[in-house]
Parts: C-alpha cells; sequence; structure tokens
C-alpha cells in the first residue's frame, strides 16, 4: 500500500481516503462518492480496528462480509480497497498510541473507555500509510470528527479532513453497520433515536433554551420502548464537546441508547439566532 501511494505521489494523483471497518453500506459510499468526485483516485480501508473496542464490546460480532464490500466499491468505481490485518497494523509488541486529550472524555469516551484512543491510532497509522491528500468522514460519529481533525491539526498531518452529513434510512434511522444486528422488533424500536432528536429540534424551534428540559423529554420518550437503555443523552458545545445549560447559538445533541444488546449512536446540530 506505501510503495502504491508513494507511486501515486510521484503521479502527481490526488488521493481521496475512506477509512471504513467494512459491511458498506450508503453512508459509507456517501463518502466513496464524494471521494471519487474530489480526487484522482480513491481509496477506501476495511480494517475492523481491535483497538477501539473495549473487552467487553461487540468485536466478535462485529458484521464483516468482504466480498460484498468489494463488490459495492467496485460497483461506485471506487479505485482501490485496503484491508489489512490485525497481526499487520499490530505487530507484537505494539507500543505507540495517538491520544486526543478532553475532547475524548465525555459523551462516547465516557461509557467507552480507550475506544477513541484506538480510533485516532488506527487512523493516525491508515493515514501515514495511504498518504491522502483528503480523507472523509461522517457527522454519524461527531465526536470521532471532532477528534480526528483536532488530532491531524495538532500534528500537523499534510491531509485534508471533511465531514459529511449523516446518511438516513427512509424511517429516518441512522445508517450503521450496526444496524444489522438489530431483530425485526429492535429495529422498529430503533427509529426512536431520531425521533428524540427531532422531537428536541421542535422544542427548541418553539423556543426552550433549557437543556436539562429538552433531555427530559428526550428521556421520556425513549423510556417508553421497552426494549431501549440509555447511555447518554447530551446537549454540547460543537467544538468543544463541553455541555451547555442554555441553548443559544450552535449546539450538538448527541445520543447512545441501547436497543436490545445493540448500541446505537445518532446526533442533531441545531443553530439558534
Ligand atoms: P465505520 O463505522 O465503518 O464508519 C466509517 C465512516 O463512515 C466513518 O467516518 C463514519 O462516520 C461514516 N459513516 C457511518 N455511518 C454513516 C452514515 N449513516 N452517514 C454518514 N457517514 C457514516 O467509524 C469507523 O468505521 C471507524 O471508527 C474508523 C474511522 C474506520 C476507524 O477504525
Amino acid at each position: 500500500m506505501q510503495k502504491y501511494s508513494n507511486r501515486l505521489k510521484t503521479e502527481n494523483k490526488s488521493v481521496g481516503f475512506v477509512p471504513t471497518m467494512g459491511y458498506l453500506h450508503e453512508g459509507h459510499l456517501s463518502l466513496v462518492r464524494r471521494s471519487l468526485k474530489e480526487n484522482d483516485k480513491t481509496i477506501v480501508s476495511v480494517f475492523i480496528n481491535p483497538t477501539q473496542f473495549g473487552p467487553k464490546e461487540d468485536l466478535a460480532r462485529y458484521p464483516r462480509d468482504l466480498k460484498r464490500d468489494e463488490r459495492m466499491l467496485r460497483k461506485i468505481g471506487a479505485d482501490t480497497v485496503f484491508y489489512p490485518t490485525a497481526k499487520e497494523m499490530y505487530p507484537k509488541p505494539y507500543r505507540t498510541y495517538v491520544n486526543v486529550d478532553c475532547l475524548t472524555d465525555a459523551l462516547c469516551g465516557r461509557s467507552r473507555p480507550g475506544h477513541f484512543r484506538g480510533v485516532t491510532t488506527v487512523v493516525a497509522k491508515l493515514l501515514n500509510i495511504v498518504k491522502p491528500d483528503v480523507a472523509y468522514f461522517g457527522q454519524k460519529d461527531a465526536q470521532q470528527a471532532i477528534a480526528i481533525k483536532k488530532m491531524a491539526n495538532d500534528l500537523n498531518m499534510n491531509v485534508g479532513i471533511k465531514i459529511l452529513p449523516i446518511v438516513r434510512e427512509p424511517d429516518g434511522l441512522a445508517m450503521s453497520s450496526r444496524n444489522s444486528a438489530l431483530s425485526p422488533k429492535e429495529r422498529s424500536y430503533a427509529t426512536v433515536l431520531h425521533k428524540t432528536l427531532l422531537l428536541a429540534k421542535q422544542m427548541v424551534g418553539k423556543g426552550e433554551r433549557s437543556s436539562a428540559k429538552v433531555i427530559n423529554k428526550m428521556r421520556a420518550l425513549i423510556r417508553q420502548e421497552d426494549a431501549s437503555r440509555i447511555d447518554y443523552i447530551s446537549i454540547v458545545n460543537p467544538e468543544t464537546l463541553k455541555p451547555i445549560k442554555t441553548i443559544h447559538g450552535e449546539a450538538l445533541i448527541a445520543l447512545a441508547v441501547y436497543i436490545g444488546r445493540t448500541r446505537l449512536i445518532d446526533n442533531l446540530k441545531l443553530k439558534v439566532r
């Protein structure tokens, strides 16, 4: 991969890069399509990164089907799929990690200690290997996107980081590889994440400015679904990720909810004049 990316550099080809953990869906493909539009070559990585999963998390259950991913990528014209093995990425003994302070403590970082350290480490490694001009990420993982932007900036990485909007199913559920683990019943419950975000948006639209009041209403709506358990609901400053009490200017409403055994996340950015 490094030889190939070096060659693309000498040929003056612009390279767009989309890192993924595979089991692709339209959310991933939206990033690939954008890269295809904006670059000479598009490289997609498929790597289920073990360092971003906690010991009790769903690494073993994480869905995988490389043949299917390859077919989907070929169909839309991606140039290269890079799928290293865990042994290649983390030769033993592996010792070096990248950690973004503060931004990764709250929200998903609180319930998944070590998760973002794994994410920023693997993304730093992938960027060093692929050496893209631009790398594409989804707003679906809002905190991840912010941490990666900060890492690229703080470490003077010579790469553009672009964050693209959340792609949703027709009923509003944010697309995710993890959705495939939901039973039909759970799948119908899962729409509650987006519904609660819309409820929050509506409340703010009608003039509500208290984060606590909005969050309480969101909690109540989610509690109506038996199969669900709230991990967190937060209203934060979209740059610092610090909680805000009174909603004004830009706000990010983010939540994580277990539907059965599957942990789903979603978020919405609001602008209040
Ligand atoms: P994965 O969950 O496979 O997602 C790969 C990329 O697709 C991420 O940037 C994610 O935000 C984006 N994405 C996922 N669902 C989306 C949706 N519904 N709409 C728009 N974009 C979406 O995120 C990871 O993998 C990993 O943490 C990774 C960055 C690859 C590091 O291992």
